[in-house]
């Protein structure tokens, strides 16, 4: 008997004004499970996120959490179901504090996940210190650089009690000293047993985090599998530079 999947996405389809974005998609993802989802620019990554968090509806298919059915849920009601998400645009508070930034993460824990934590304020500063940013707790999160917002973002979604989370290039504009640190938090959040979906351009960092990857391609699943099968594969070149008349 296999185990049933944490997320099963079921011949999604999404059709805005006449065109088809997303076509006949369905996936798995497995509870625990770090996979990457990549593809050209405009291939559908981010509206496949916007259908799954429930900021958008699709046309057909099924969004399933658990074996639930939430594909007619609101995005606040899928929020409280587990899912949690990086936005590839900033999805921060810019006129409150770090900490005050961190702080609405912690208020989504339930009273016995909070009683856990013990001091709130200090795990908030261990939380900002996860990813360097300590020394602004105080500052408004809308003074810090592009770089610095993504990395705030991150580390609050981290402290929520999500079981799936949703990143949207979490290292987009991010400096390869923190590249590596978003790589050991993410494997931080597996071994916590959490399950993670993740857009990336950058192929070796994706590979390097990931059981397994989905590659989107003109809003279809175009390939999929282990990073190494999807690395050497020809078909992931021609999706990315086209075919090659020669062969
Ligand atoms: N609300 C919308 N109305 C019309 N077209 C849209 C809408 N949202 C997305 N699209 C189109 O859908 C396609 C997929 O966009 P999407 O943002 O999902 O791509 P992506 O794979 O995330 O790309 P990138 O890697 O550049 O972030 C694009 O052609 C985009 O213009
Ligand atoms: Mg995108």
């Amino acid at each position: 008997m296999t185990a049933e999947p944490l997320l099963s996405v079921s011949h999604l389809s999404l059709r805005i004004q006449d065109h088809t974005i997303l076509k006949d998609i369905s996936l798995e993802v497995q509870a625990g499970e770090v996979v990457g989802l990549i593809g050209p620019n405009g291939s559908g990554k981010t509206t496949l996120f916007n259908v799954l968090s429930g900021f958008l509806k699709p046309t057909k298919g099924t969004v399933c959490l658990c074996g639930e059915d939430i594909t007619h849920l609101s995005a606040p009601l899928r929020a409280r179901k587990g899912i949690g998400r990086v936005f590839q645009d900033f999805g921060i508070f810019r006129d409150m504090t770090l900490l005050e930034n961190i702080l609405v993460a912690f208020e989504s824990l339930t009273t016995d996940e909070r009683r856990k934590i013990g001091d709130l304020r200090s795990a908030t500063q261990e939380t900002l210190a996860m990813v360097q940013l300590q020394h602004f707790a105080k500052k408004k999160a809308g003074s810090l650089s592009g770089g610095q917002m993504r990395l705030l973002e991150i580390a609050r979604t981290f402290k929520g009690n999500k079981s799936l989370l949703l990143l949207d290039e979490p290292t987009a504009g991010v400096s390869p000293k923190m590249t590596h640190q978003i790589a050991d938090l993410i494997r931080s959040l597996r071994r916590e047993g959490r399950t993670v979906l993740i857009i990336e351009h950058d192929l070796p960092f994706i590979a390097k985090i990931c059981d397994r990857i989905i590659v989107l391609d003109v809003g279809e699943v175009a390939l999929e599998g282990s990073p190494s099968e999807v690395q050497s594969s020809k078909k992931l070149k021609e999706i990315y530079f086209g075919a090659d008349p020669t062969t």
